[in-house]
């Protein structure tokens, strides 16, 4: 059936500006990196981006190798665009990286132009589209100068082949740098994507105050710390999750008996909170007033559709933000 989006889609979604820049992004974004590869369900992908853009949640976020096999989360999206949503491009923003390993030999991985250039070359083909909204360097390269690195990004805006240009997984002296190198180049460091949840706090090490002095924004990565921050492992280990599938990036190891305990105890007070443990998870990092956006991965919509409450109650007492800080020591 031809999908037409809900006409009071940007009634309940929050939008926040991007650092400095004119760009606004939903306090909620997608991220394609598990769950719509060409191992996964086509239909469920589907109707999990239909019904996040239903809600407001204008940025899809994708890599050149997200899969598995790497690539085929772009070709799933590029379908679902073509299917459904080719009349709103101009609300949604796509954005994609390289860094990582992405094909073989020298110039399929890290940060050299030669490998950057062409794997948005890939990346447009892929989705069907002429133009990302934004570009990013996916991690830092030791080994190739980093003005060669911003220049490629800064190459990519000139061309008209992204809008906008960011940076991930750079720490804060890197980013301090990346950032300074693209100011010189004339092309603004729009947003740093960074990891962050309540069990990785690295950011607050010096990163977000580096983006905040330099009017750059940050978008949250893995906020649910790939689902155990959730209820999902609370009873074991569901056959359908992440730590069960094989080519799942969380593995059954990382779920210990201390962590569960923790989980369990951030759990009441979730509860407390009428809220779920995911919805918490994320509210707590709305909560902060450098974050841009947050942005999450589902394998269904009943996961989307609990997260999207979590928007009902970002506000937190002492006492409550004691206690986590507690559990979290
Ligand atoms: N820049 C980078 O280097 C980098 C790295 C990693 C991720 N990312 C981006 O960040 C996005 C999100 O990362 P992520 O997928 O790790 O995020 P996440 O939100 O921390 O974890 C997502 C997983 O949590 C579970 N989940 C989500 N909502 C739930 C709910 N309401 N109740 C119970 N379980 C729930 C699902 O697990 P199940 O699958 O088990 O159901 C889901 O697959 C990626 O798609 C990608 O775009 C970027």
């Amino acid at each position: 059936m031809e999908y037409i989006a809900d006409n009071n889609r940007y009634n309940n979604m929050l939008y926040r500006r991007c650092g400095k820049s004119g760009l606004q992004l939903p306090a909620l974004s997608l991220g394609l990196w598990h769950n719509f590869g060409g191992v996964d369900d086509f239909e469920n992908g589907r109707a999990i981006v239909r019904k996040a853009f239903d809600a407001g949640i204008t940025h899809f976020d994708l890599a050149n190798n997200y899969g598995p096999p790497p690539g085929s989360a772009e070709e799933t999206f590029g379908e679902i665009l073509r299917k459904d949503l080719r009349p709103y491009r101009d609300e949604i923003i796509i954005s994609t990286k390289a860094g990582y390993n992405m094909w073989s030999g020298p110039y399929g991985e890290w940060g050299s132009k030669k490998y950057l250039v062409a794997s948005l070359d890939q990346s447009l083909k892929r989705m069907g589209i002429d133009y990302v909204d934004i570009f990013y360097s996916h991690r830092p390269d030791p080994n190739t100068p980093i003005e060669e690195t911003m220049g490629a990004l800064d190459l990519m805006v000139r061309q008209g082949k992204a809008l906008y240009v960011g940076i991930s997984n750079y720490s804060a002296e890197q980013s301090e740098i990346a950032i300074k190198t693209l100011k010189q180049l004339e092309t603004p460091c729009l947003i740093h994507q960074a990891k962050y949840s309540m069990f990785d706090r690295w950011v607050e090490n010096g990163l977000l105050t580096v983006l905040d002095n330099n009017g750059v924004g940050c978008i949250a990565f893995s906020p649910l710390a790939q689902g155990l921050l959730t209820n999902r492992y609370l009873n074991g280990i569901p056959k359908d999750s992440r730590a069960a599938k094989e080519h799942g990036f969380l593995k059954a190891e990382q779920i210990t008996n201390e962590l569960l305990n923790k989980i369990n105890q951030l759990n009441s007070i979730a509860l407390n909170r009428n809220q779920t443990l995911a919805q918490m998870a994320i509210a707590w990092l709305l909560n902060k007033p450098q974050l841009t956006s947050v942005l999450i991965g589902v394998s269904k919509e009943s996961q989307l559709n609990d997260c999207l409450l979590s928007l009902k109650n970002t506000h937190f007492t002492n006492d409550e933000l004691k206690k986590i800080e507690k559990i979290l020591d």
